[in-house]
């Protein structure tokens, strides 16, 4: 699959109505100026999920969720961003142009895409050698039919089989204009000493690893050897494309199922998703092997919340994978497990069961996860009360990371009945051990707020900061509060939102320090003084949208709205031409006919006026919300969205004013906010060190002393300049 390019990508941003695009999922009825229905994404009886035909943009107002067209196929499909943008051109018939990349182009191809094209290469090289060649049938394809492995799933998981021969796959790559340097990168072939190349995989049985969105980043190969000489399982190395703890064996294959049911059931082999697929139960992936991680539980979240893992009844394996358990509690997902009978494994279950049988098997003997621990845990223990508290701590354990008080209490519950221990007491050790890990994090998060604090305080060449832990005992109940983000990080926020909401609403003029007027919209007037006061974003996240909102306004921009205005310009012609033609037909005085054509004229321009204006606010907004960068589009969705109170002014005046109206003081205020909190904040830290240090050095304590007392003039100074740059002269209309 050919990347799509950037023409393509906007002809269907363009196209994609976001009232149109939402229909397909959401019965929407009108409201107001926009359009409301039930949410997708959660539960509810009344809707609020609602839909702005001008701004582009859907957003539930209970669950948060939407976005953009793109974005909202995305959430709703689980689709990553290339996907969406391929649905939406299916939707509005725009072709994507597929096709193989030439010599050129190949060569220009990111190494990303290189090393994926390889890898589909190899992956097809493979599934010819076992369909196609004769040591393929009569090794590879009749291995799998032993296993009772139908063509089917052969088909659907790719698999294959790599010849004994050992550069069979080297040459075929080379031949098809490969270059080595991939094989190399993919794993797939290596070099020896002497230079020879030589295929990883040779004479095993291969199973393509596929990302979520089904391209193909890694391989296992199974030996076909009896023996236990050689390793059983052969795995691509990891790599730029490759992390082995982010990716789920199946994962691909099970998706629409896992969705369809709600549920994810977890297994250990490839072996075991294959032939569980292959007797109908499809929700099916396997950690391969490994224990789990937290990027592997994360892509579960993604599409359910339920997750069920099978064991084969292997003690030692149980209780091995037990801790891994915990990282799926944690994430709030449910667990059950589920025990195969003694000398099965989900493979050899499934292959002797008819799909109903496994089935109904499933149903009836998956239990709780805390359960099944509580048993496992506490057997053999009896008699013995050391290891027996020990057992009753790791279950205690596991409960406290369940995120849902409810959940928790119902647990203690039960454990309590089971465990032959008082509520109270579990209540207790769960309660202890819940503030110890949030002790621990708030810990951890004090020291990264103090790192990026001292990024501040470097720029105004303040000394660095003390240590986390000294801070801690000065302030111990500010601390939980402030540790949840950096104290600056409201102020950056509303410059952000004002950035993406209005930036490029002409905002007026500023007059320099030495007289000169300037004119600047409102993005470029907070880029100015953030630059003149040399402060930059401490929130990356927040930096790194507002830079893309700048890129935006000084590249593209220029030119769209140069486009929009001549397509606004044709309509303008053609509305006049048009009023001019009724009019005509209709009056027969030239007085009449000159006050019509008046009222006319001023309608058409007030119109032409009016989209420009509309196009010119929501352009960024429109835009960023749209982006292919998960943070940019997310984040701009929340702050374009978000509903803004004025109500002092709202009583103040008459008239209903908007935020927009006051833009002139609201933005120079905001910016102000920001540097009387930074060196608020800076003040703060001093007192704090002063007291720290006033005993043991008192030249120390004097330096801060005088620090404090420049920061303090700062201020006053700041809130002097801040008269001086108020925006003079405000002129909206262009
Ligand atoms: P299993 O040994 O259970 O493999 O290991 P399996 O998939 O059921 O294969 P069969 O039934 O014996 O043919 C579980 C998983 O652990 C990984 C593989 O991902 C395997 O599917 N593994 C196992 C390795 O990576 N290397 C090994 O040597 C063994
Ligand atoms: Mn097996």
């Amino acid at each position: 699959m050919g990347r799509i390019d950037d023409a393509t990508v906007q002809r269907i941003l363009d196209a994609a109505d976001i009232v149109d695009v939402v229909s397909d999922y959401v019965k929407l009825r009108r409201r107001g100026s926009g359009f409301i229905g039930l949410c997708p994404f959660h539960n509810e009886r009344t809707p609020s999920f609602s839909v702005s035909k001008t701004k582009g943009i859907c957003r539930c107002f209970s669950c948060g969720k939407g976005g953009s067209p793109v974005g909202f196929i995305m959430e709703v499909e689980q689709m990553t961003y290339p996907e969406a943008l391929r649905l939406l051109a299916r939707k509005y018939n725009i072709e994507i142009e597929e096709r193989e990349l030439s010599a050129e182009e190949r060569e220009a191809a990111t190494e990303r895409e290189s090393m994926m094209a390889i890898n589909e290469f190899a992956m097809q090289h493979f599934e010819r050698n076992m369909l196609k060649t004769t040591e393929g049938q009569n090794i590879g394809l009749s291995y799998f039919r032993e296993r009772g492995i139908n063509d089917a799933m052969i088909k659907r998981f790719h698999l294959g089989y790599s010849m004994e021969q050992r550069d069979a796959l080297y040459k075929a790559a080379v031949a098809a204009g490969f270059k080595g340097e991939y094989l190399l990168k993919t794993s797939l072939c290596l070099q020896n000493e002497r230079g020879e190349w030589r295929d990883r995989f040779r004479g095993r049985v291969i199973f393509p690893v596929f990302t979520v969105s089904g391209k193909v980043v890694a391989f296992g190969g199974r030996t076909l050897r009896k023996d236990k000489e050689v390793a059983k399982y052969v795995n691509s190395s990891e790599s730029i494309i490759y992390s082995k703890s982010r990716e789920l064996y199946g994962l691909y294959q099970a998706k629409p199922e896992i969705v369809r049911k709600d549920k994810c059931i977890l297994v250990e082999g490839y072996m075991d998703v294959i032939s569980m697929h292959q007797a109908g139960i499809q929700n099916v992936v396997a950690s391969s092997g490994t224990s789990l991680t937290e990027g592997q539980i994360r892509l579960i979240h993604r599409f359910t919340e339920n997750v069920t893992v099978i064991y084969d009844s292997d003690p030692a394996g149980i209780k091995a994978s037990l801790r891994g358990i915990d990282m799926l509690l944690a994430e709030g997902l449910m667990i059950k497990v589920l025990l195969l009978p003694d000398g099965d494994d989900p493979d050899s279950f499934a292959q002797s069961h008819s799909a109903s049988e496994v089935e109904e098997y499933i149903a009836a003997n998956e239990g709780d996860f805390i359960k099944f621990k509580t048993r496992i845990m506490l057997e053999g223990t009896e008699n013995d009360p050391i290891s027996r508290s020990r057992a009753i701590n790791d279950i205690v354990r596991t409960i406290s990371v369940i995120p849902d008080p409810m959940l928790r209490t119902m647990y203690i519950g039960e454990c309590s009945r089971t465990l032959g221990v008082s509520e109270n007491l579990l209540t207790l050790q769960v309660e202890k051990l819940m503030a110890e890990a949030a002790e621990r994090r708030a810990a951890d998060e004090q020291r990264e707020r103090l790192r990026r604090q001292a990024g501040i305080a470097s720029v105004d060449n303040h000394p660095p900061q003390a240590e986390p832990q000294q801070q801690r005992q000065e302030a111990p109940v500010v601390r939980t509060e402030a540790a949840k983000s950096s104290p600056l990080a409201p102020y950056e926020r509303e410059i952000l939102r004002y950035a993406l909401r209005y930036g490029m609403l002409y905002l007026g003029d500023v007059v320099d320090v030495d007289g000169e007027v300037k004119p600047f919209n409102v993005i470029e007037y907070i880029v100015h003084e953030m630059a003149e006061d040399e402060i930059c974003f401490t929130s990356a996240e927040f930096g790194h949208v507002f830079n893309e909102a700048v890129r935006l306004s000084r590249g593209d921009w220029q030119n769209d709205l140069a486009r929009f205005t001549e397509r606004q310009e044709q309509q303008r012609q053609q509305a006049m031409a048009d009023g001019i033609e009724r009019i005509r037909q209709e009056c027969t005085d030239l007085a009449s006919i000159q006050k019509a054509e008046k009222v006319l004229k001023e309608r058409v321009d007030a119109e032409f006026d009016e989209s420009i204006d509309t196009y010119t606010t929501e352009y960024l907004g429109r835009i960023l919300a749209s982006s292919a960068d998960d943070t940019v589009r997310t984040l701009t969705v929340d702050l374009v969205n978000e509903k803004h109170k004025l109500s002092k002014i709202h009583t103040k005046y008459a008239h209903m004013e908007t935020e927009r109206d006051h833009l002139n003081d609201l933005v120079p205020m905001a910016l102000y906010n920001l540097k009387a909190a930074m060196i608020e904040l800076r003040i703060c830290e001093i007192q704090v060190r002063i007291k720290e240090v006033q005993a043991t050095s008192i030249d120390e304590a004097l330096a801060l002393m005088r620090e404090q007392k420049d920061l303090e003039a700062m201020k006053v100074e700041l809130a002097r300049y801040l008269g001086e740059r108020t925006i003079s002269q405000r002129r909206f209309r262009r």
